[in-house]
């Protein structure tokens, strides 16, 4: 009988006989503590969750595959890498992608004013390549040592337990890099109207390596075939009102009725240098490349074409990093990939485990099936590789085992001197620029949107933030700061009449001399 498939059984493979009452002596008499059956169930239950992601918490995920065009704009793609995911034509490689939003836990609304993550893994046949992104292609920092300090003035309060709008322009208004994304993320832009009809990027600076060695500057995109909505807030406060998960549901139902989303992988490059010609550092993630300066070149697309049999198995489980490159895509000096780099596997082995890389979702596809000596640790479920010998779990050995891949002919290197320090600046200092000529370029009603949404915040803000916000939008447009401060009711000439923020550049200011401690 307990072989038959529609069989309950126990986690022991026991058949499951009364699954409606627990042990007990007599009809009313106390339960026992041999009671197996139920001890099982109730103990596994009680931890059926794992910790949600420390942000990104509330997302989806569909599977589909990413297939290169061979090429990189009108050249070869192998000019610039030697990755074979972007040279082959008509290979598909298989790809999971969760999209998410960022300060709310696992069941909060998706129409919330946020980033959208735009996280990739690409199981390509040299192994994995994740590529861990933002649909609004910068971010508010761009050291990693500022992110805990961020997140924490983002989320909720620790004593209220509420976002509070004080908490996040106190942050902002004391860190002027934030502007550009707080421009973005305070437009339409901050609710896309759900994730089919997005853009996503990379964010960060990567290298694309080739086979000789040589490096190029680059930056990854993804641009929507169903193109880009995004919502007003009262347009987002109606869905929200009948629907916290609206853009899972969309995700969900349009692959299940075949009408699959499809990304274009677009790349922009530089020459590896520090390019002290721009009036921005290429390694800024809070700037932009001009994309006339800086085409986008088409190297590929993306289609989901299948949704997850089981959330938990494959969306909550999944686990992606920054510092999950294949060859021929390299790490940039940006000091936030550097730091997001530790971060993501770090607290992957802490949310799921330190065997989450043998779990299905995570674990490279079989042409580059995992080989290695890690053995053990918590929920290990099966030994990485069979080399012969299964006693060598070490290397080198005369006996067998595994060996090392063999070098390429040619490899790159990175030539690497300075003062070793805490260096506090950027060497581009104009944050209020691209923050100002956003403004300037968005439609009309995506400018009144964003300073209606500023203005409204700022009103519950307390007045010496009032006034350091002011002073910051004034300089990234007149318009800008005006209209604010006309909307929450701010004295324009006090916020003027500031004096520079202590310890900052002053607007407009393109380069500080670098300073650094320690
Ligand atoms: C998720 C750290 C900046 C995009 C996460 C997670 C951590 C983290 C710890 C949770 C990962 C997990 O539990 O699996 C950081 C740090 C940053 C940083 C330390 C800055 C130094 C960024 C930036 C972007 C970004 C700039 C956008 C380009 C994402 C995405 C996820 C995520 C999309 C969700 C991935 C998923 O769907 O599983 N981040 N992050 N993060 N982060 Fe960041």
């Amino acid at each position: 009988m307990s072989n038959e498939k529609s069989t309950l059984t126990t986690r022991q493979g026991h058949p499951v006989r009364d699954n409606q009452a627990m042990r007990s002596v007599g009809e009313r008499g106390p339960a026992t503590l041999e009671n197996y059956q139920f001890i099982e169930k109730i103990t596994h239950f009680d931890r059926e969750r794992i910790p949600e992601r420390v942000v990104h918490a509330r997302g989806t995920g569909a599977h589909g595959y990413f297939e290169a065009y061979g090429r990189i704009g009108n050249e070869p793609a192998s000019k610039y890498t030697c990755a074979r995911v972007l040279n082959e034509t008509g290979v598909r490689t298989p790809v999971f992608v969760r999209f998410s939003t960022v300060i709310g836990g696992k069941d909060s609304p998706e129409t919330a004013r946020d980033p959208r993550g735009f996280a990739v893994k690409l199981k390509t046949v040299d192994g994995n390549w994740d590529l861990v992104g933002n649909n609004l292609k910068i971010f508010f920092i761009r050291d990693a040592i500022k992110f805990p300090d961020m997140i924490h003035a983002f989320k909720p309060d620790p004593v209220t337990n509420r976002q509070e709008p004080w908490r996040f322009y106190d942050f902002v208004s004391q860190t002027p890099e934030a502007l550009h994304m707080v421009t973005w993320v305070k437009s339409p832009w901050g609710i896309p109207a759900n994730y089919r009809e997005m853009e996503g990027a990379g964010v960060n600076t990567y290298k694309l390596v080739n086979d000789q060695g040589v490096a190029h500057l680059v930056k990854f995109h993804w641009q929507p075939k169903q193109g880009v909505r995004n919502l007003t807030a009262a347009q987002a406060a109606e869905i929200q009102a009948g629907d916290v998960g609206h853009a899972t549901k969309d995700l969900y139902e349009a692959i299940e009725r075949g009408d699959f989303p499809e990304w274009e992988f677009c790349v922009q490059i530089m020459s590896d240098d520090d390019h002290p010609e721009l009036d921005f550092d290429p390694l800024d993630d809070t700037k932009r490349w001009p994309e006339d300066k800086f085409p986008l070149l088409p190297v590929g697309r993306m289609v989901l074409d299948r949704n997850p049999e089981n959330v938990f198995a494959e969306t909550e489980q999944s686990a992606f990093g920054t510092g999950v490159l294949v060859e021929g895509v390299d790490f940039s000096d940006d000091k936030m990939l550097q730091g997001r780099t530790l971060s993501y596997s770090d607290t992957q082995r802490y949310r799921v485990g330190p065997n989450y890389l043998q779990l299905p979702i995570n674990a490279p596809q079989d042409k580059a099936r995992a080989m290695t000596n890690q053995r053990d640790g918590q929920m290990a479920y099966y030994v990485d590789a069979d080399a012969g010998n299964r006693h060598i779990n070490y290397e080198p050995s005369s006996l067998g085992g595994l060996r090392e891949a063999e070098k390429p002919a040619k490899e790159y290197h990175q030539y690497v001197e300075g003062h070793l320090g805490r260096y506090q600046t950027s060497r581009t200092q104009d944050d209020y620029r691209q923050a100002g000529e956003r403004y300037r370029t968005f439609e009309e009603w995506e400018r009144d949107e964003l300073v209606a949404n500023v203005g409204g915040d700022l009103k519950q803000c307390p007045e010496p933030i009032q006034l350091r916000m002011v002073w910051h939008l004034w300089h990234c447009d007149p318009d800008y700061g005006r209209r604010v401060a006309e909307i929450a009711g701010i004295d324009l000439e006090r916020a003027k009449a500031l004096p520079p923020l202590q310890g900052k550049p002053a607007p407009g200011q393109l380069r500080n001399a670098a300073t650094y401690t320690d």
